[in-house]
């Protein structure tokens, strides 16, 4: 979730580190700071909150050298205030850390033995002072730094930097990923590509238990046994313009917007000659006979909506879960299961946890990313980028309606290998698929029209979202939109259960979200819809010109949708659950790309 980056480089590294923080800092915004060697004396800077704060700070307090790592937290253990910000250093070493040390309590007892003591309440200072401790016995910073690493528990990816060294940083990586950028006469450290960007686009990821000794002119990568490992090096391609606002106030406002075009690029990848065509031709569904998806936050309910598509199409079980949850359920895994993970990201830590407890186990393990050279990416027998470009905002919008588009993709070729489709049918199946672009379109023009009726959502301390079928896993993604940004609870019920118990939180103040496109659920979500508004409720209802009609009087507010066909209108009514969230967090003045307390790539479990 932290962000970690390294320079050796030819110029002062203190503005490159900044400039690769700043594209690192939706991984996380609790604290930053950056430390670099200069004339051989390691020193740091460090700032509590948003990167601007340590910029602010290196005004004033500038740090020269060549060399330098540098950090964005997301705090895990110990408070988001200076002392607890990275880089930790401990006499001659300096350490960035994104992961937890989890026997740091162990390695802390054990230095204090020998009469260490520890200042801050991060795991991360035990790094520093055990490969201090080590040097004081006459190691090598190389020496150190292996040994250091041999000790370390949990999960981690980490960069070190040593006092009278100019010319060598030691980078480690388990269970969190880390890539070298590679330069003429410089060498760099990244959590991602993305950070390395600007500097190089010929990557190196290391691989897992992978620790590597890094000059300007050398790179030398070793496994976890200290054998010398070749590590292919990559020429990555990443868009450096995705990452400005391109004239939008947020992010997240510019990602919305995006959704035509990026979508598009998807069909356009999935679908050639009103054909399916996947990067792997092999998968055949008549061999699969269930489908167990497993994801996290927004990326689940993309699972939840893709759970009502294969088994209404295709007529193919499926089984969901949360990732952190999936394990240590410990599911037995029969033959004939596929198991698929979604994840914008490709890190998050509990995704990649639960697809190696799948490993072995099911037949085939598929995955839906959007960062192709990620881990969850490389550990799959197959791969199905989204093609979303890189997402910023932390609240993920144009990352969700591409999974939705790509799952669909999936669903209705598991219905045509399974013979619950013929030919004609997959024909217009996929025509609905690519008509979302153009509906999208439609639905992106309620710009205004959902600002205007966020100003009253702003005003809730409470919202409730309704929605059946695939609409139910809707409303459980415009209640977390709405309450990652704006702050204000949210939560989403099956319309249908809303008389089991929530409808008692029903009355004039709390606002009732209905996601109703006319499907064949329609009728019975409006009759849920009328049980609220007969107690006092608020409904604002989102529907279209037709579906208003039918509901009849009586709703607080409505949001008009273009009309579209039931199977896609998941993909299409996603826009209306984002830009209200947006709309509501900008009439709050909350920080809509860097909501507090997130990151957008949650690498710890
Ligand atoms: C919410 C959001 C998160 C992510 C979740 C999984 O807007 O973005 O809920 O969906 O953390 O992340 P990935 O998709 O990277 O695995």
């Amino acid at each position: 979730m932290c962000g970690i980056v390294g320079v050796l480089g030819q110029h002062e590294a203190a503005p490159i580190l900044v400039e690769a923080l700043k594209r690192l800092e939706y991984r996380g915004y609790d604290s930053a700071g950056i430390a670099t060697v200069n004339s051989g004396a390691l020193d740091r800077r460090r700032a509590v909150g948003k990167l601007v704060n340590l910029q602010d700070l290196l005004v004033h307090e500038p740090l020269a050298g060549k060399s330098g790592i540098g950090h964005t937290r997301w705090a895990t253990h110990g408070q988001p205030n200076v002392n607890n910000a990275h880089p930790h250093k401990s006499g001659q070493v300096a350490v960035v850390h994104n992961g937890i040390i989890e026997n740091f309590r162990e390695l802390r007892e054990e230095l204090a033995e020998q009469g260490i003591g520890y200042e801050t309440d991060t795991d991360t200072e035990t790094v520093a002072l055990l490969a201090q401790s080590i040097l004081d016995q006459g190691l090598s910073p190389r020496d150190a730094a292996e040994k250091t690493i041999a000790r370390l528990e949990g999960a981690y990816a980490l960069c070190f930097l040593f006092e009278g060294e100019e010319d060598l940083m030691i980078a480690a990586r388990k269970g969190s990923p880390l890539a070298i950028g590679h330069g003429h006469g410089e060498n760099f450290v990244g959590s991602d590509a993305i950070a390395l960007a600007p500097m190089t686009d010929k990557v190196t990821y290391l691989d897992e238990g992978d620790w590597a000794i890094i000059t300007r002119t050398s790179v030398e990568i070793r496994d976890g046994e200290g054998r010398i490992a070749n590590r292919e090096m990559r020429v990555i391609n990443i868009d450096t313009a995705s990452v400005d606002k391109g004239g939008h106030k947020h992010f997240m406002s510019k990602e919305i917007a995006e959704q035509p075009s990026v979508l598009t690029n998807a069909l356009g990848y999935y679908i050639k000659n009103g054909k399916i065509e996947l990067p792997d031709p092999g998968l055949d569904f008549t061999k699969i006979e269930r489908l167990t998806m497993v994801a996290c936050g927004t990326a689940y309910y993309a699972c939840l909506v893709a759970k009502y598509w294969f088994e209404q199409v295709a007529r193919l079980p499926v089984e969901i879960d949360v990732a952190s949850e999936f394990r240590y359920r410990e599911p037995p895994i029969t033959k004939g299961t596929a198991a698929l993970f979604v994840s914008q990201s490709g890190e998050t830590a509990d995704t990649l946890a639960a697809l190696r407890y799948c490993e072995g186990k099911a037949d085939k393990i598929i995955s839906v990313v959007n960062v192709p050279e990620s881990s969850i990416a490389r550990e799959s027998d197959l791969p199905l980028p989204i093609l979303a470009g890189t997402e910023i905002g932390v609240a993920s919008t144009k990352a969700f309606t591409c999974q939705l588009t790509v799952l669909a993709i999936l669903a209705i070729k598991a219905a045509q290998d399974r013979g619950h489709m013929d030919a004609k049918q997959v024909a217009e199946a996929l025509e609905q698929v690519k008509s979302v672009p153009g509906i999208m379109n439609h639905a992106l023009a309620l710009g205004e029209r959902t600002k205007a009726v966020s100003r009253n959502l702003a005003e809730a301390r409470d919202i409730l979202f309704l929605g059946r079928g695939p609409m139910y896993a809707l409303a459980h993604e415009g209640a977390l939109k709405l309450k990652e940004i704006s702050y204000i609870h949210a939560e989403a019920y099956a319309s249908g259960e809303l008389k089991h118990g929530p409808i008692a939180l029903v009355d004039e103040h709390v606002p009732v979200i209905v996601m109703a496109p006319r499907d064949a659920l329609f009728d019975k979500t409006i009759s849920n819809m009328q049980e609220v508004m007969a107690r006092g409720g608020k409904v604002l209802l989102i529907t279209d010109e037709q579906g208003a009609k039918e509901a009849g009087p009586g709703v607080w507010d409505t949001i008009l949708m273009p009309e579209v066909d039931p199977f896609v209108a998941p993909i299409v009514y996603a826009i209306p659950a984002q830009l209200l969230a947006y709309h509501t967090a900008v009439s709050k003045g909350t920080d809509v790309d860097q909501p507090r307390n997130l990151a957008k790539s949650v690498t710890v479990e």
